[in-house]
């Protein structure tokens, strides 16, 4: 796999120029791209050749011709085959690092060691869930690339939604490192002040992701800020330095080859996160004494209560279904940000699953006396729904234990990072361990959309964490039926797969960044060098008084 990626990256991006060739509309281009596509298949060493048996083809608008565009569901067949090897081998890197670089060990080294240890800062605010938990996630990914220790910050001893999730004892405190600062006389034995340099990932003009080695950095503690979603930590596979590359290669795989990419972020959040005694209790009194849920649906409605999202969904559900044979009604549970729809969508489901859903207003737990803080808060109604904002936590912890399948469902954007997080999270609790013997077939990540969604392809998921962004410039076709794509766990951060496309707005965004995308995504590695170079090298650190 490892140095089969340049290879097989030439000529996918041969196939796309072709495809473009295409696009510009001689019929005699879709003869060539189908021949070729063959040859693909037939040269293919990965066995990945399903991908090109079918030669692309589009049967809505143009009666059957081939196309220069690809369906959702065609879009995501490269996914159904699961990431298990790759992403058993991230977990043993996992371990092996916070083994290493894990608070327990760590915190006994002798005083030279520890003082010339090198920490990176997670730190998130409450804000919305997806977002923040990525922020941690990244720190937690970037530890390992960088092989330093983790700290996830606290705000006036409280850590990130700390009333509803538990961090495990893997990472340091900030306080604790402080300490162990004073304690092993750092400055004044070693002469090693404690300093964090900060790199703000949402300032485009000031962000080193793409221009600095990292890992030359001495600065005893490192921050990358703003990373609210799976994009900044995959931002250093495009770093100019090969041993960034490296370091990210090895944890998030290969950009060009989208279906070998690790489940990353569900592993981590695997050793790095629990629910809360509270939030346990909660999700215990869903699923009374019964068995974990075959399938969760999340249905991101935004108030809206169209029959057309769950006339997509059940499509889904089927879907899902498929493999679950010997079950007469799998179990179900349904999430969703608006209370009227899951009322009018339970009677339907109903008849086909056995629906559990967390009902807030019949829980009798002791969650609600925790929940103060969260009503003091100017909470977005429309994005997260009119329940309060602990529910939030309960659901993401029912809808991880799904043993099968998770399904995205939205009225506009399909995949957000609440959605993903859950899936990973869910297919990292599905990964065993123990022997290679899969238990009947993997986990499904599958995204449901209704035609209305796709009238402009995907062009309107616009998100720019959002899994089907990456999908959403002119290689997705028009007029596009309901469908249920087979989704990445991994959301990717480039364009070079082969149906993947920029949307106009994120080539502008991507300048900002010194990278130039090819009409297909690719980037022009000589123009980023040559914006690396002009660069001027922003260094922001703050002291921190022991
Ligand atoms: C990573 O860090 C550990 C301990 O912190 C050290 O033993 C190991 O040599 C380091 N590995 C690399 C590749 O720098
Ligand atoms: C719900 O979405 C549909 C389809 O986008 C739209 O036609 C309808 O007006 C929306 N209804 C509400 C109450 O927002
Ligand atoms: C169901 O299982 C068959 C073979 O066991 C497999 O080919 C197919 O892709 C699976 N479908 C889904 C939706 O998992
Ligand atoms: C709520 O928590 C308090 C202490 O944390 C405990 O004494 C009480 O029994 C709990 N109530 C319920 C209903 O679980
Ligand atoms: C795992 O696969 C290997 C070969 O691929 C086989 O030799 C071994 O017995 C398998 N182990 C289990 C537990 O199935």
């Amino acid at each position: 796999m490892r140095h089969g990626g340049s290879r097989r990256k030439r000529s996918s991006s041969f196939v796309r120029y072709l495809v473009l060739l295409c696009a510009v509309g001689a019929a005699i281009c879709f003869l060539m791209l189908n021949v070729l596509m063959r040859m693909e298949a037939s040269s293919d060493q990965y066995g990945n050749g399903e991908r090109f048996e079918e030669p692309p083809a589009q049967t809505t608008g143009m009666e059957g011709r081939r196309s220069s565009c690809a369906m959702v569901e065609q879009m995501g067949d490269p996914f159904k085959d699961g990431v298990r090897k790759e992403s058993l081998r991230v977990r043993t890197i996992i371990q092996n690092h916070f083994y290493l670089n894990g608070a327990s060990r760590v915190r006994q080294l002798p005083p030279e060691q520890f003082c010339k240890h090198g920490f990176v800062m997670g730190k998130s605010s409450e804000a919305g869930f997806g977002n923040e938990m990525y922020k941690i996630l990244t720190a937690g990914a970037l530890s390992i690339m960088l092989n330093r220790s983790l700290i996830i910050g606290q705000t006036r001893g409280k850590f990130p939604f700390g009333d509803y999730i538990s961090y495990s004892d893997i990472s340091f405190t900030l306080k604790e490192i402080k300490h162990l600062w004073r304690l092993n006389g750092c400055v004044k034995k070693f002469n090693r002040r404690l300093i964090m340099r900060i790199d703000d990932f949402e300032k485009p003009a000031q962000t080193n992701v793409l221009c600095s080695n990292w890992k030359e950095w001495e600065h005893p503690i490192i921050w990358f800020q703003g990373t609210t979603d799976a994009v900044a930590a995959q931002f250093f596979l495009k770093n100019i330095h090969p041993t960034m590359r490296a370091a990210a290669s090895n944890l998030f795989g290969w950009p060009e080859v989208l279906e070998s990419r690790p489940n990353v972020f569900g592993e981590l959040m695997r050793v790095l996160i629990s629910p809360s005694k509270n939030v346990e209790e909660a999700v215990f009194s869903v699923l009374k004494s019964g068995a974990d849920p075959d399938i969760s649906l999340h249905m991101r409605m935004l108030m809206n209560r169209s029959v057309r999202g769950l006339q997509a969904a059940v499509q889904c559900i089927r879907k899902a279904m498929l493999n679950l044979t010997g079950l007469s009604k799998p179990r179900l549970v349904l999430v969703s940000d608006t209370p009227n729809f899951v009322k009018s969508i339970v009677p339907i489901l109903d008849e086909f699953a056995e629906v559990i859903h967390f009902d807030y207003e019949h829980f009798r737990g002791n969650i609600s006396g925790t929940d103060d803080e969260f009503h003091k808060l100017d909470f977005r109604v429309k994005d997260w729904g009119p329940s309060p904002r602990w529910v939030a936590f309960v659901d993401f912890f029912l809808a991880s234990r799904a043993k099968h399948a998770v399904i995205s469902g939205a009225h506009r954007r399909v995949g957000t990072t609440y959605a993903q997080l859950i899936a990973a999270l869910a297919a990292a609790n599905n990964l065993d361990n123990l022997g290679n013997k899969s238990t009947g077939s993997d986990f499904l990540f599958l995204s449901s959309f209704q035609s209305n969604l796709l009238r402009e392809g995907l062009k309107n998921q616009i998100g720019w964490g959002h899994i089907w962004n990456r999908f959403a410039g002119p290689l997705s076709c028009p007029s596009q039926p309901n469908q249920c794509a087979v989704t990445p766990l991994l959301p990717p951060a480039w364009w070079d797969g082969l149906w993947q496309s920029p949307i106009p707005r994120d080539v502008k965004r991507m300048e900002n960044y010194g990278v130039h995308l090819t009409s297909f995504g690719t980037v022009d590695e000589d123009s980023l060098r040559s914006f690396c170079n002009a660069k001027k090298n922003v260094l922001r650190t703050i002291p921190f008084i022991l």
